[in-house]
């Protein structure tokens, strides 16, 4: 095989944001006929390094060669335009425009005769760009707002294609894209690389990865650990190396230890507007209470209504000492937290910051000595900062808004927020949906620890795995009832209990 040609050189790369290091030192090379994947978890710095060689921001210190010069593009149009497209992670079309002044756009001296933009060379040269790419459902004269969310990001693809990239970069485009989508994509990839041309890859999904990917790089905190070759994939080994550690063993916990006779928090018989009828549930001190089922089973109603935040109909909900929980503010001043299943709408205020969202919790406790309701500044940053620490908030500041946060590190926040107050009681529905392997085996630590000290926890999961590698006891409900009752045991398997979901 002839010595591949290389086609990026990324040296001794450095980027800081205040006091975060996003980049520490980066070298890699791409060769050119290669689809090279970038993984590594939220945060680790892939968004980063890719937008620099794509011209959106330049790097702290360090250096690039494309096609053996040195690369130091100055926008993202002048890299569009001289052999390096990105497809952000973010949206990354205008929806007021059409898809021509969308593909177009920055570039429209290409079509000026005199003073005047030729529109209608511009739609032509449009069509021929959806037609080439095999792309019928969209029209170049139409406005973006009109299309979907995956017909967008198809724009944005296309618009990178225009300038057909030697490098084309694809950041985290699949998720926003259904199975139709992602064929289009891979399609496109796989061009790339026949065409002698490279992409760069990132996506959330190992499995997708490794389908696609001729070679995986992996980076953590801004470091690069290392590439591995397609040859050579093994998912635990590429686990290992973006968190630092064999998770297998660890993942989840590994004893059979129980959990006390004692009932923190006991469901009487409740009967919700929809999905309960007379349903009962006790939950013990130390214990962790699985629920799983298909998704309208009613164990989500469960959570909510545990929470006081469904109205009840019937029944009641109660803690050890008889009182009745029956909405959201007994709930919290008698130590219950709830991580909701709608993080972003629920468990979170977006537009407040990191600081705000913890605190939230902790109006009382973090009160001024004296008279009246003064918040002591001092307790309220130390109540903040542990949880910041403990958790690893990857942050630059708490002050940031919450929604500069990568999703793991939102959830993150959310868990901070009822560690804090030292809930005794906490409702966890999906918990670990849509954040990656380190926020993951790092919040199933933190629960084991909590089970550890005395408290209890329900955890509501869609996850067969997570269901019985964390749970001391699994219920399984379908039609809002519970099917089936098992105990943390060996032989605790999915193919048991799907059979009673379903
Ligand atoms: N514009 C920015 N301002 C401040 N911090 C940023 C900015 N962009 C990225 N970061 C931080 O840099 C680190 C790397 O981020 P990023 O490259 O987006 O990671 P990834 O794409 O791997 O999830 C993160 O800690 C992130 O919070
Ligand atoms: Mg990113």
């Amino acid at each position: 095989m002839p010595t591949k040609e290389v086609l990026l050189e990324v040296q001794n790369m450095y980027k800081n944001f205040g006091a975060t290091v996003a980049l520490n030192n980066v070298s890699f090379t791409l060769n050119r006929g290669v689809v090279c994947g970038l993984i590594g978890e939220n945060g680790s710095g892939k968004s980063t390094v890719s937008s620099i060689a794509a011209g959106m921001q330049p790097p702290t210190k360090g250096s690039m060669k494309f096609k053996g010069e040195p690369w130091a593009p100055p926008s993202m149009l002048y890299a569009e335009k001289h052999g390096i497209g990105m497809i952000v992670q973010e949206a990354g079309t205008i929806p007021n425009i059409t898809v021509a002044e969308n593909i177009f756009l920055g570039h429209e001296a290409m079509f000026k005769q005199g003073p005047i933009i030729n529109r209608a060379k511009m739609m032509a040269a449009t069509r021929e760009l959806l037609e080439g790419l095999g792309i019928t459902n969209i029209q170049a004269d139409q406005p973006v707002r009109e299309l979907d969310m995956q017909q967008r990001k198809v724009v944005e693809i296309a618009k990178c294609m225009y300038w057909k990239p030697e490098i084309l970069i694809v950041d985290e485009t699949s998720t926003a894209l259904s199975q139709d989508g992602r064929e289009f994509l891979y399609s496109i990839m796989a061009a790339q690389r026949d065409n002698n041309r490279s992409v760069i890859f990132i996506s959330h999904d190992l499995d997708e990865m490794m389908e696609q990917c001729d070679e995986l790089t992996v980076l953590r905190d801004g470091v690069i650990i290392g590439t591995v070759q397609k040859a050579d994939y093994e998912p635990s080994l590429i686990r290992r190396m973006m968190i630092g550690r064999e998770i297998q063993g660890n993942y989840y916990r590994d004893d059979f230890d129980g959990y006390s006779d004692e009932v923190v928090l006991k469901a009487d018989c409740i009967t919700t507007m929809e999905d309960l009828l007379c349903f009962d549930l006790e939950l013990h001190k130390g214990e962790i209470l699985g629920i799983g089922g298909l998704s309208q089973c009613g164990m989500h109603t469960v959570g909510r209504a545990l929470f006081g935040l469904e109205k009840l109909v019937d029944g009641k909900v109660t803690l050890k000492d008889g009182t009745k929980i029956n909405n959201t503010r007994t709930a919290i001043k008698n130590r219950m937290g709830y991580v909701s299943k709608n993080r972003d709408t629920e468990s979170l205020g977006l537009s407040a910051s990191i600081m705000e969202n913890i605190a939230s919790t902790g109006y009382d406790i973090n009160r001024w000595h004296g008279p009246g309701p003064l918040i002591s500044n001092r307790k309220e940053k130390d109540y903040v900062d542990e949880q910041v620490k403990e958790l690893s908030i990857k942050c630059a500041s708490k002050y940031h808004n919450v929604n500069t946060l990568s999703g793991g590190n939102k959830q993150k926040v959310v868990f901070g927020k009822w560690i804090a107050p030292d809930s005794e009681i906490l409702i966890l529905d999906c918990p670990t949906r849509g954040v990656d392997v380190g926020v993951k085996a790092a919040m199933y630590q933190l629960m084991y620890r909590m089970k550890k000290a005395g408290k209890s926890i329900l955890l509501i999961s869609e996850e067969l795995q997570e269901l019985i590698g964390m749970s001391d006891r699994v219920l399984i409900m379908k039609d809002g009832e519970v099917r089936l009752e098992m105990m943390r045991t060996e032989g605790l398997t999915e193919q048991k209990l799907i059979e009673y979901m379903i």
